[in-house]
């Protein structure tokens, strides 16, 4: 009987915790030995000389096919996901969203169905309330028994934000019963008024969007969500922090002893309101929520990042075609809200930060890959290079360089924020559960390959 399926050979191995030269045999999916000469005649032997073996990208926070102002995001699970195998990501956990009267596990079933025989890559759901009732609360701790212990609530945006009150009954509920709660956190008054002064004003340019929701409207709800998390005596985790107001609030909870967590995302360190400024609607590529800052807040953001207060980056991928952002034409507050990342967040964080010297090989795993495994309730299954561990791998080329293209990308959409930008440091092969999913920036795996992932409790880290 064959002692291997495979063999990755001789590669520079990086894990959270170390760099070692070696082998890893692959057998059932699993990693079942990590070693030097691994040998076995007949297993498919992958040759990673020269380049590094890292755990597979972990990427908790995409929108696939998610609805939004009328619209939806451009890439569904088979297209964002496919995208994300050639970027060197083999996990996502992307948003369910809970429409007006649905349950939460008639939401869950609506993403499982967008999801399943679909997604190319493994992957978790998280649970976006938008529509809390009692009922709706009583059914979170069968949820979190389901294998969906994350949530989230939005504390902006019209039609799906949920109140201060909402907010913490869900904190005390998800708590009690092992899950974690996130916020997107931004003050939804505060947006309702710059958003009318400004359209009243006549100033409805893209740009504007960035002018209505300054980055204090974002410190000020990170801030409120924290405090409320502390007065239930519960964690929390706040989504794509993009500055200062924002981090520097984790920073200080974390440094007082309190259970806050959270992410950023590549476009809040490397792209910037100057974005905005792009000539005719090109702006409109870039309006997101939160939106892109003041490039002041980079140096800020990338040693939270660095220091862990944030513990990891996730993409917020959440696509629009030109011509669905053209819904805001005449009005920046119709622009649908999100951009594209999935496929090339491991090679801007490896460029960016290990490239750009604001962290080590180590703190590129832990950001990219293993905090998200220990945050999301799925490790050591997902997250780590370890005998046991699914053998979820990105044989990563820290030489090639490229210059960004919409052309080279697999997302479904017909741009990306990041054109132009210069890359050395590129996923090479992509492997999920032992198999090929992607090559050289060629697709090699199937649809409906990815799994379900029935998540545990979150770490605290
Ligand atoms: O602009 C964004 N971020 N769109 C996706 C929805 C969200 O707020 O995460
Ligand atoms: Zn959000
Ligand atoms: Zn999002």
């Amino acid at each position: 009987m064959r002692k291997f399926d495979s063999i990755i050979k001789s590669g520079t191995i990086i894990t959270a915790a170390d760099t070692f030269e070696g082998d890893i045999g692959i057998k059932d999916e699993k990693i079942i030995q990590i070693g030097l000469n691994l040998e076995d005649k007949e297993a498919k032997i992958i040759d990673a000389k020269g380049k590094y073996v890292m755990p597979g990208g972990i990427d908790p926070h995409t929108h696939m096919d998610m609805p939004f102002g009328g619209t939806h995001a451009s890439d569904d699970f088979n297209t964002g996901t496919v995208a994300a195998a050639c970027g060197g990501t083999t996990t996502i956990v992307d948003f369910s969203i809970q429409s007006k009267g649905k349950t939460l596990k008639e939401t869950a079933a609506i993403w499982r169905e967008k999801a399943d025989g679909n997604a190319v890559i493994d992957y978790g759901i998280h649970l976006n309330i938008t529509d809390m009732n009692d009922d709706i609360l009583e059914e979170i701790p069968t949820m979190i028994k389901e294998g969906y212990p994350s949530f989230k609530l939005f504390m902006t945006y019209d039609g799906m934000r949920v109140t201060d009150y909402i907010l913490m009954k869900t904190l005390k509920k998800v708590h009690e019963n092992g899950g974690l709660t996130s916020v997107h956190a931004e003050n939804y008054h505060a947006i309702k008024y710059f958003t009318e002064k400004l359209k009243a004003e006549g100033k409805v340019e893209p740009k504007y969007h960035a002018v209505s929701r300054p980055d204090i409207v974002e410190g000020e709800a990170a801030g409120r969500a924290i405090k409320l998390a502390k007065l239930c005596g519960t964690p929390l985790y706040i989504v794509h922090n993009s500055c200062e107001e924002s981090a520097s609030e984790i920073k200080r909870a974390r440094e007082a002893g309190y259970p806050i967590m959270g992410e950023t995302c590549p476009q809040y360190l490397v792209l910037s309101y100057d974005n905005y400024e792009e000539p005719g609607f090109e702006g409109a590529k870039y309006v997101m929520s939160p939106p892109l800052r003041n490039k002041s807040n980079w140096p800020y953001m990338w040693k939270a990042l660095a220091k862990n207060t944030v513990q990891l980056v996730a993409t917020d991928h959440c696509p629009f075609f030109m011509k669905q952002k053209e819904l805001g034409k005449e009005f920046f507050g119709k622009i649908p809200n999100g951009a594209p990342g999935v496929e090339l967040r491991m090679a801007l964080m490896y460029t960016y930060g290990v490239g750009g010297n604001n962290f080590d090989l180590q703190r590129f795993v832990q950001i990219t890959s293993t905090n998200a495994a220990k945050i999301f309730g799925m490790y050591p299954k997902k997250g780590t290079i370890a005998v046991g561990s699914d053998a979820d791998i990105v044989i990563f080329n820290p030489h090639i360089e490229k210059t960004v293209t919409k052309e080279m990308l697999h997302e479904n959409v017909d741009y990306t924020p990041y054109e132009g930008m210069k890359l050395k440091g590129y996923p090479e092969v992509t492997i999920s559960r032992g198999k090929v999913i992607a090559e050289n920036g060629k697709f090699t795996g199937e649809k409906g390959y990815g799994k379900f992932i029935k998540r545990k409790a979150p770490m605290i880290i």
